[in-house]
């Protein structure tokens, strides 16, 4: 369903992604995992067209969707939920969640149900729903930046690092989530440095370092044998 293919990515001179592939089916849960700094977000960053592909493709169902702005590919079905989160922080938690709601073709009866259901995968959301989205706890805000992503209703979703700086209680919270989203088909691409958690909520795991992919697997295989986990990630 996304496909990238031999992706190089530059930052000005410096060159970030060395021929990256890494594909994700329909509502397949892939893992991405790597250091600091290996350019993990700068693949995600690459398939949401934030930076320019100096070479090779990425696809979205078969088509090129290189150089198509953010819009475009949010209605293609294609949802981005970054590092930084990006929740507007001075609108309420229920505004947050209504500017994935702000598209032609629903109707209000849909807006309401896709509300109603993240309200009840999230049920803090509800409670917090007319407080300041940067009053919320980190763990709240991430959560608040997925149900976002959800209205939108995507065939899939690219995740940097849900999980980074949170505590145990709402890694937990991230992985429910992750698996109501397998549940209902959407694919997710879940970039991570949390092992367990990605061997776990994945099918398949991609493993970079320094720009390239080293290693991809499934995940069963990785749970089995750790060594290759430990060569590249040093865990
Ligand atoms: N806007 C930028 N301009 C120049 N270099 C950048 C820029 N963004 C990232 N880089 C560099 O590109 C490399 C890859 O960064 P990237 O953010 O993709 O890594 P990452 O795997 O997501 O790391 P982390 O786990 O720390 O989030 C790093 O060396 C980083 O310093
Ligand atoms: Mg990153």
């Amino acid at each position: 369903m996304l496909a990238l293919e031999n992706v190089h990515t530059y930052y000005g001179k410096s060159h970030i992604l060395h021929g990256v592939s890494i594909e994700v089916r329909p509502g397949e849960v892939v893992g991405l995992l790597g250091r600091n700094g290996v350019g993990k977000s700068t693949t995600l960053k690459t398939i949401m067209g934030l930076v320019r592909p100096a070479e090779g493709r990425v696809a979205f169902e078969g088509r090129g969707i290189g150089g198509m702005a953010p819009h475009r590919l949010a209605h293609l079905g294609i949802a981005y939920v970054p590092e930084d989160r990006r929740i507007f922080r001075l609108l309420t938690v229920l505004e947050n969640l209504r500017t994935g709601l702000d598209r032609p073709g629903l109707t209000d009866r849909r807006r309401e149900e896709l509300l109603q259901k993240v309200y009840g995968s999230f049920p803090v959301l509800r409670e917090r729903r007319d407080q300041a989205g940067g009053t919320l706890s980190g763990g709240e805000q991430q959560m608040l930046a997925i149900a976002r992503a959800m209205m939108l209703e995507p065939k899939i979703i690219l995740l940097d690092e849900p999980t980074e700086g949170l505590m145990p209680r709402m890694v937990s919270q991230i992985r429910d989530i992750i698996q109501v989203l397998h549940r209902d088909g959407v694919a997710i691409l879940l970039v991570e440095q949390n092992v367990p958690l990605t061997l776990e909520a994945s099918s398949r795991v991609y493993i970079m370092e320094k720009g390239v992919v080293r290693h991809h697997a499934p995940a069963a295989e990785l749970r089995a044998n750790q060594a290759v986990i430990h060569q590249y990630l040093g865990v």
